[in-house]
């Protein structure tokens, strides 16, 4: 193999054009795609930054033309060679370098390579697996270095953006306590503390508080955070976070500060000026409406209830499930009278995989209704529902009886699909949503206690209080989400910056007094000692960058993504721990 020997590349794979002509330069990269053409050989030569054509002939270098003999793709290639203009219709107006050409003096094949098991473009039909086997080779793919270079670019402009609003970048430890954000720990045992383990953070949910405690009034990171879960499309077991917190503020200020960031990203990596301050939505508004608190408002078919015109109609799911504190509610499936009974018995499935029992329908044809429950209801009621509903000739009425938790997860799925099945959502909107005045607390029925809607650590509103000892699920918390397109991109609040009401909260979510001092003692301590009124948020970066890249998963996004089983299939972690290793950490594997 050659060796640099002192040379130095000119410049990036993608730079020369016909300002250039006869300039004498020095190239590097891998070989894309040779072309023997009996005589010249051309070789399209890549790096992270594009291509450029370089063309070995035999009568200007008889050498560096034999030589190219040998290269085949993914070599690694120097070539220096003067730049001159392609023939006559042999331009690529496609390329930035589609004009020029570097006829080659001088060659040297830094590296070979394995033929590799896949091409290194972007429309090839590979299978996952594969891909994140030969993740490097994965990533030498224009598509994803567009995404790597475009992550580059927000992290840095993130940066900018904080430090010119005051902010200090802080890091927090990775090797610390459980912090509850809702999910599993990943623990690691500790070789010197036996029988003691670390938790990586979910977050640093209590590093950023305890900052604020200390005096650092401005706070941000750009933060791996950990949590063992179930994997989904947007959700990895190692994600970044843009964190931010700030003290001696109210929500409204964390909200304008993080709105001015997303302004400053969608300007540079859009060009789009998204003027005025975000729509907000209240949670209730947006489980009414949408079924759930990440609402896609890009397309309508908005959730209709209809528990008051049938709570004693004939049918009697319909009438009992409302007599018994359930509700009944329904979406119009615009034009979509034509659906088969296929169709509609798979819609049916999509809702009994959020519990529930059925999904009833009307369909409106021009010479009446078609519906199962047709001979159940009378004519008042069904001129009723189509009121209520709008309903047209030609369109379908799905309805949903159950729990309201159940109707709103099933009628807001379903209301995804045929969004999705209708063609109904404008790719090219970006609809940005705060959604506000959260419930504090929500009831696991089959744990039997209270669970923090978002951490133990959010404030209640001032005003609700009281609640928490009479009606805990009517307590708002003071916290705020931030929904894109769907995709919730972000979450926050203001923080208990009192012991008291610290405590109060910690008693209601079933974590006794010793409990709350062996877990959070020392953010008890710090909130004796002065804690300023404090808040923040944090943006899930990964999310941000799939919207922005416009890719529906989150694994095209990071570098080394994890599969959905959580593995890394190019270094395959998770593995086996060696015996000694397990020994030195007193840890005895139990292999039933
Ligand atoms: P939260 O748990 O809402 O809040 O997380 C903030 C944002 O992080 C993103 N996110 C994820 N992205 C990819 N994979 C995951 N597994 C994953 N989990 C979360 C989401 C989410 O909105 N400490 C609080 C923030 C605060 O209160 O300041 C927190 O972590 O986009
Ligand atoms: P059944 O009386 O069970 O044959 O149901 C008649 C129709 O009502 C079918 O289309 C079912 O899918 C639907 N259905 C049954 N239970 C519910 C429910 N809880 N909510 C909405 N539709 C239901």
């Amino acid at each position: 193999m050659d060796q640099l020997n002192g040379w130095k590349r000119t410049g990036d794979c993608n730079f020369l054009n016909k300002e250039h002509l006869d300039q004498e330069v020095v190239l590097m990269g891998w070989v894309q795609k040779r072309r023997d053409h009996g005589g010249v050989i051309f070789i399209d030569l890549r790096d992270r930054m594009g291509i450029t054509q370089v063309v070995f002939n035999p009568e200007h270098s008889p050498e560096s033309h034999e030589k190219a003999h040998e290269i085949r793709n993914e070599y690694v290639l120097a070539i220096k060679g003067k730049v001159s203009l392609r023939p006559e219709g042999m331009m690529n107006p496609k390329l930035p370098t589609g004009e020029i050409e570097v006829m080659v003096d001088e060659l040297k094949i830094l590296n070979q390579a394995q033929t590799p098991p896949f091409q290194i473009e972007d429309e090839i039909n590979t299978g996952e697996d594969l891909r994140l086997r030969y993740r490097y080779l994965d990533l030498r793919r224009p598509s994803l270095q567009k995404i790597i270079q475009m992550r580059h670019r927000v992290s840095q402009q993130t940066r900018r953006y904080f430090d010119e609003q005051g902010f200090l970048e802080i890091e927090t430890p990775c090797l610390t306590k459980s912090t509850p954000e809702g999910a599993r720990d990943y623990l690691v045992p500790s070789r010197v503390s036996p029988h003691h383990f670390y938790a990586l953070p979910q977050s640093p949910q209590l590093f950023k508080q305890i900052l604020m405690i200390a005096g650092y009034d401005r706070y941000f990171q750009i933060v791996k955070c950990f949590r063992d879960e179930d994997l989904r499309a947007d959700r990895q077991p190692e994600f970044t976070q843009i964190d931010l917190e700030m003290s001696f503020v109210e929500k409204d200020q964390v909200i304008s500060m993080v709105e001015g960031l997303i302004r400053q990203i969608f300007q540079k990596e859009k060009g789009l000026d998204l003027t005025g301050p975000f729509q907000r939505m209240k949670y209730q508004e947006a489980i009414d409406r949408y079924g759930v608190d990440r609402p896609d408002t890009r397309f309508g078919l908005e959730l209709k209830d209809i528990s008051d015109i049938v709570k004693d109609s004939g049918f009697k799911v319909f009438s009992e499930v409302v007599q018994k504190g359930g509700q009944v509610k329904g979406i119009n499936g615009k034009e979509c009278a034509k659906l088969s009974r296929k169709e509609i018995d798979d819609l049916t499935e999509l809702v009994k995989i959020y519990k529930a029992k059925g999904l009833a329908w009307i369909k409106i044809n021009p010479d009446g209704i078609q519906s199962p429950l047709k001979k159940f209801l009378s004519e008042e009621e069904i001129n009723q529902i189509r009121d209520r509903m709008q309903a047209e000739p030609g369109d379908i009425l799905f309805f949903v009886a159950d729990k309201p938790e159940i109707t709103a997860n099933s009628l807001g799925a379903l209301r995804l699909a045929l969004g999705q099945k209708l063609d109904l959502i404008d790719s090219s909107k970006y609809n940005f949503l705060w959604i506000t005045d959260f419930p504090l607390l929500e009831y696991d029925a089959e744990a039997g206690r209270y669970e923090s809607k978002h951490h133990p650590f959010t404030s209640p509103v001032e005003e609700d209080i009281p609640l928490l000892e009479t009606d805990p699920l009517k307590v708002h918390a003071q916290a705020y989400d931030i929904v894109l397109n769907g995709l919730e991109i972000g979450g926050g609040s203001i923080r208990i910056h009192q012991k008291e009401l610290q405590k109060k909260v910690f008693l209601k979510l079933g974590i006794s007094e010793e409990e709350a001092v062996e877990k959070f003692g020392f953010l008890m301590e710090a909130l004796e000692y002065g804690a300023p009124p404090h808040g923040g948020l944090a943006l899930g970066l990964d999310r941000l960058i799939m919207i922005l890249a416009e890719t529906s998963s989150i694994r095209d996004v990071i570098a080394f993504p994890k599969t959905q089983k959580a593995t890394c299939l190019m270094t395959n972690a998770p593995n086996k721990a060696m015996p000694e290793q397990l020994k030195e950490l007193k840890i005895k594997l139990d292999f039933s």
